[in-house]
C-alpha cells in the first residue's frame, strides 16, 4: 500500500495486504451528514472485481467516485492484475441509464467484455497486458 494516500476522511475496513487471495475491501469516504460514499471489491489470484461503489445521490458528480476508483486501480495496477466489473445502475435502471455508466467505466480503461440484460460486464486489463482471466 505504500506511495497510495488515504482519501480525506476515510477509513479503509478488510484485509491490508493486497496481495491477500479471495479478500474483499471496502472502501468509505465519510460525507458527515450526506452519510458516505462506498466502494467494495474483492481479489482472487489472478484478478480483482469492483463489486460495488455507491456516492449518495446529494455528493454525485464532484469527482467522489472517481476517487475510490483510482484508489482500487492503484492497488490493482501495483501487483499487475486487471481489474473486473459489471456496470449495473444500483436503483433506477435504463438502456440510457446503463449507457452512462458503461461510458463511466470507460474513462478509467474499462472495456465492455459481454452484455447482459440492463447490465454490461467489463474488465480492464492488467497493465503491460499481463494474462487476465
Ligand atoms: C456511478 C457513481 C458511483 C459515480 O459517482 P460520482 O461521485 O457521481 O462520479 P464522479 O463525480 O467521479 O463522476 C461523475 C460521472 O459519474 C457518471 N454518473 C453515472 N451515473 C451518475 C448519476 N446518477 N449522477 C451523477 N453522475 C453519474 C457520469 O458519467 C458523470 O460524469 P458526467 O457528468 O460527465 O456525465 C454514482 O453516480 C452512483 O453512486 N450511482 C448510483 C449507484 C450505482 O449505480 N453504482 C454503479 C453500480 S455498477
Amino acid at each position: 500500500m505504500d506511495g497510495i494516500a488515504p482519501l480525506p476522511g476515510s477509513s479503509r475496513v478488510g484485509p491490508a495486504e493486497s496481495s491477500a487471495l479471495n479478500a474483499t475491501t471496502e472502501m468509505k469516504a465519510h460525507l458527515g451528514e450526506a452519510g458516505s460514499a462506498v466502494m467494495r471489491f474483492s481479489e482472487s489470484r489472478h484478478a480483482f472485481s469492483l463489486d460495488l461503489i455507491l456516492v449518495p445521490s446529494a455528493c454525485r458528480g464532484a469527482g467522489l467516485g472517481t476517487a475510490l476508483i483510482h484508489r482500487l486501480l492503484a492497488i490493482a495496477d501495483a501487483v499487475g492484475k486487471p481489474v473486473h466489473t459489471t456496470a449495473r445502475p444500483i436503483g433506477q435502471s435504463s438502456a440510457e441509464i446503463v449507457d452512462r455508466l458503461v461510458a463511466y467505466y470507460q474513462r478509467f480503461g474499462f472495456v465492455p467484455v459481454e452484455q447482459g440484460f440492463r447490465a454490461v460486464h467489463m474488465k480492464r486489463p492488467a497493465p503491460g497486458g499481463a494474462a487476465a482471466r
